[in-house]
């Protein structure tokens, strides 16, 4: 079973709809075709900047894929301020990131809100990718793999097998987001193993076996091919180097 890498860059709360017009043309202009052959490339705006981005990828035929950074599992109704997966799916997009640990940590979703999203992100047609972490005293006290599992589990509760084979997990520690400390390479993709155990027993092993596991956590042109050197880490979650499409291209460009 080969998984095509995918990298995906999670531009979080920066760029207004005239800088990513900006930086997804910027981008593209250091892309080639190769580039696209041997890695999927999405990059996931602010939700006011979808529908711009998703104009520059049509008009000039790109083949970069639009992803949003989070989603509410309801479809429409008196929820003022959010944003539901069948208006994404109308904006072109076709990946949706829940469960990310800003989002449990700063705005309080819960695993059983991640599993809604979820499941209203397939529902909508899109690939979800579910982020799962474990925060340093968790780490310390030895709990990563039960924290990460039981994350997991609540994040694909309730999927199909075939869906959780097209979805994409990400795995970023949290003391790994945006402090400049990665995990080292080994250490992520034992975890990342586990995470594929965990897919293998709930949902069985063709699903473990198709699904894509990112790495996510201060990724940047100079770790990046650490990271893809590893058998089980099928790509990365990039925020801040894919701010820069200097910097975000050359992680793209991992192999060179
Ligand atoms: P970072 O963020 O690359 O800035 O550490 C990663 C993420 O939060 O997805």
């Amino acid at each position: 079973m080969t998984r095509k890498p995918l990298i995906a860059g999670n531009w979080k709360m920066n760029a207004t709809h005239l800088e990513a017009i900006q930086m997804v043309q910027k981008l593209s202009y250091r892309l080639d075709p190769d580039d696209y052959e041997r890695v999927d490339v999405a990059v996931f705006p602010a939700f006011t900047a979808l529908r711009s981005a998703q104009t520059v990828i049509e008009t000039d035929h790109l083949a970069i894929s639009l992803g949003a950074q989070d989603v509410d599992w309801r479809a429409q109704g008196a929820f003022t301020g959010a944003v539901s997966a069948p208006m994404l799916a109308a904006l072109g997009v076709r990946f949706v990131i829940v469960g990310h640990s800003e989002r449990r940590a700063v705005f309080g979703d819960t695993e059983a809100e991640v599993g809604k999203k979820t499941r209203a992100v397939v529902e909508g047609g899109m690939t979800p990718i579910v982020a799962v972490g474990e925060s340093l005293e968790q780490r310390d006290a030895g709990h990563t793999t039960s924290v990460i599992t039981s994350q997991l589990r609540a994040g694909v509760k309730g999927l199909e097998s075939d869906a959780v084979a097209r979805s994409v997990i990400a795995y970023e520690p949290v003391w790994a987001i945006g402090t400049g400390r990665t995990a080292d390479p080994d250490t992520a993709s034992e975890a990342i193993a586990a995470l594929r155990d965990e897919i293998a027993s709930s949902h069985g092993d063709g699903a473990a076996a198709a699904v894509r596991i990112l790495y996510g956590g201060s990724v940047n042109p100079g770790n990046i091919a650490a990271f893809m050197a590893k058998r089980q880490i099928d790509g990365a979650l990039v925020g801040g180097a894919s701010l820069d499409p200097d910097q975000f291209a050359a992680v793209i460009r991992y192999w060179i």
